[in-house]
């Protein structure tokens, strides 16, 4: 099944198992902002899990209306409110858990009645499972998620850069984090970023590997020289490259 919610503008992907997995690109706005939470859908169980919710509750409503799902988790990449909005409120409506890595909750204070935090385990959602693979850099508890061919990204990775870092370790973890994703993901792993510069969410690992400055360094040092370099404003979001 792939279709477009035309009234919505949600896009719905198939992400394999035959199609019973799919992704809803949610394109979140507020104000001058833009986010992409991302809602995986197991058609088997009628289920779903959204990643990263933030902002516009009606568009995820509408979602789980189109697709026939119960809401049944939240997974959160890091602790940003641009990432986490919309997380207390849909926990409190779906009575269901909300996923943060125990680093994050640690450097965060973020909380809420239903927050469970998580290493790296993986554990089952129907037929799949959900695989955390831990990506400290943009903040200390940063979380990617890889869901059969998909992988959620937060403001670790865009397909055109990467998240900001506030200071010389945390370059350093990121630096760890991407090279840790480089030797882990397969070619065909599709993207699915918090935030998109001009690309469109779901490009395919590989393309990515070409394009992104951010994964061609060799060395930490290099990549840290250029991750912190002059004239950045650290204030924005839109300053990834
Ligand atoms: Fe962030």
């Amino acid at each position: 099944m792939k279709f477009e919610d035309s009234v919505m503008g949600i896009n719905y992907i198939d992400a394999g198992y035959s199609g019973v997995i799919q992704v809803a690109v949610l394109r979140m706005t507020y104000v001058s902002m833009v986010n992409y939470s991302y809602l995986v859908v197991d058609h088997i169980n009628n289920q779903a899990v959204i990643v990263d919710p933030a902002w516009d509750m009606e568009k995820v409503e509408r979602a789980l209306e189109d697709t026939g799902t119960i809401l049944s988790g939240i997974l959160l990449t890091h602790a940003h409110p641009d990432h986490t909005d919309l997380a207390k409120p849909l926990a409190a409506k779906y009575n269901c858990p909300i996923w943060m890595s125990n680093e994050e909750i640690a450097g965060s204070g973020f909380y809420a009645p239903q927050l469970v935090g998580i290493d790296t385990t993986p554990w089952p959602m129907g037929q799949i499972q959900i695989q955390p693979i831990f990506t400290p850099g943009h903040t200390p508890g940063g979380m990617c998620y890889l869901i059969g061919n998909s992988l959620f990204t937060g403001d670790t990775l865009f397909a055109e850069g990467c998240g900001l870092c506030p200071d010389v370790k945390a370059a350093h973890d990121m630096y760890a984090s991407l090279e840790y994703l480089k030797s882990k993901l397969k070619p065909e792993t599709r993207v699915f970023p918090g935030h998109s510069y001009g690309k469109q969410p779901g490009q395919e690992f590989s393309q990515i590997l070409k394009d992104n400055i951010y994964l061609q360094f060799k060395n930490k040092n290099d990549f840290t020289a250029y991750r912190l370099r002059k004239g950045q404003n650290r204030l924005s979001f839109f300053d990834f490259r």
